[in-house]
């Protein structure tokens, strides 16, 4: 028989760890299993909590019965979705005057914040050809991920300090002053920085515009969760707002994703927005119809379902005042885990210091438990979490927070 050969030059790669885990999790029969691994938000009773905000609006959506809702979208997608998310990431409230600072913005609909972040980077690749993109050290993994596959060649600057567990802003300034060249794109997190919780503070944002535009770098927003992290939508888009309204010099984009703030994460709606500086007016048409060319080549238009859902929300005042609502009871709830989990290591008087728990901020944090300790914590208790000693504060609830805490009491008394 002949053998039977293949074209392909192909070698395994690493499984995706978050969704790993997620499968690990799914099929563990164990009954006191915790699942702290893919940042989604859970009920106290550790279930999926569609907004009650999203439930009004789909069945306001299906009363409509509007024809025209499995229709085609233009490439650039639902265009009045796209203003709407505009306005919600940059803060325009329909004042007069807003229209020329509007005129800087090209807008699409992506495939959710992953789908954001891939399409800039392919836009960036292709377009602007960075030498370097300067990804935060952690960041979430799948920025290096995105980066490799648009072929930019990546580095870290330092973000985390280990031995005091903060945000190292010394050494992200002097490593990005030093290091990054003219042209070089930085990626940063609007708020809620994954997987560490630490952000900077306003001054240090403010620092971190001024070297982005005295050295020339181009500024790469990821915005996974305004609101979702704060309980508030302007807070948490306080450092892309002071970039676009302070530094009009400078050209920057915006990744925004839905699927936390909305709990839409299956649905994969997000938009990417390309602001040009002040001076070329005419650029951001062209932007626009680069990107749909690229959008018309890779998924022809991104989904339309929950974009709907959004656009419906955000076009009614008492939805949208609702939907506050929905987003204060998701980031207090996470803000009483974190106190929760943080008492009860002290009350067990844990090793260690405990007091960055309650100082982190969004759906993570970053425990620093060391990969031996997270897999003794898989083995041993069936609670799961990152490698990296990321977790999701979310997967803890009233009734597993003692238990994960005299797990995690455990497994560092008893290492060897
Ligand atoms: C996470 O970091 O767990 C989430 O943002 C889910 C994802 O896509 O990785």
């Amino acid at each position: 028989m002949s053998k039977i050969d293949t074209r392909l030059n192909v070698s395994p790669v690493p499984p995706d760890e978050i969704f790993a885990l997620n499968g690990a999790y799914a099929v563990d029969p164990h009954p006191q299993k915790v699942s702290l691994g893919v940042g989604v938000y859970r009920t106290d009773d550790g279930k999926p909590w569609p907004l009650p905000v999203v439930q009004k609006a789909e069945k306001e959506l299906v009363v409509d019965d509007d024809l025209f809702r499995h229709e085609y979208t233009a490439i650039e997608g639902d265009v009045p979705f796209l203003g709407i998310a505009r306005d919600l990431m940059f803060g325009f409230e329909g004042k007069q005057g807003e229209e020329e600072a509007k005129a800087r913005i090209g807008s699409v609909q992506t495939v959710a914040g992953t789908g954001a972040n891939h399409l800039g980077a392919l836009f960036l690749a292709h377009h602007m050809k960075p030498p370097t993109v300067w990804l935060s050290n952690p960041s979430w993994a799948n920025h290096q991920t995105i980066w490799e596959l648009a072929g930019v060649p990546r580095k870290t600057y330092p973000y985390y300090h280990a031995a005091t567990r903060s945000f190292d802003f010394e050494g992200m300034m002097s490593s990005l002053e030093s290091e990054a060249q003219e042209g070089d794109v930085v990626l940063l997190h609007a708020c809620a920085h994954n997987p560490t919780g630490l952000d900077p503070n306003k001054e240090q944002w403010v620092a971190i515009a001024d070297l982005c535009e005295r050295k020339k770098l181009f500024p790469f927003f990821d915005s996974a969760y305004q609101g979702f992290a704060s309980g508030s939508v302007e807070e948490d888009a306080w450092a892309v707002r002071y970039f676009f309204n302070n530094k009009p010099d400078m050209e920057m984009c915006v990744a925004q994703s839905f699927s936390k703030n909305f709990g839409l994460y299956g649905q994969r709606v997000g938009a990417f927005h390309y602001c040009t500086n002040r001076a070329s007016t005419t650029l951001r048409d062209v932007v626009v119809n680069n990107l749909c060319h690229l959008i018309r080549g890779e998924f022809s238009m991104g989904p339309r379902v929950g974009c709907s859902i959004v656009k419906k929300v955000l076009t009614s005042e008492e939805l949208t005042a609702d939907w506050h609502q929905d987003l204060q009871v998701m980031s207090s709830r996470i803000k009483t885990m974190r106190k929760a989990l943080y008492n009860e290591l002290v009350r067990l008087q844990t090793p260690g210091t405990w007091e960055h728990i309650i100082q982190q901020n969004g759906m993570f944090s970053y425990t620093g438990l060391s990969p031996k300790q997270v897999y003794a914590l898989k083995d041993k208790y069936h609670i799961y979490l990152l490698k990296s000693g990321r977790a999701s504060i979310s997967g803890l609830s009233q009734k597993n927070v003692a238990y994960v805490a005299q797990a995690i009491d455990d497994v560092i008394r008893n290492e060897n």
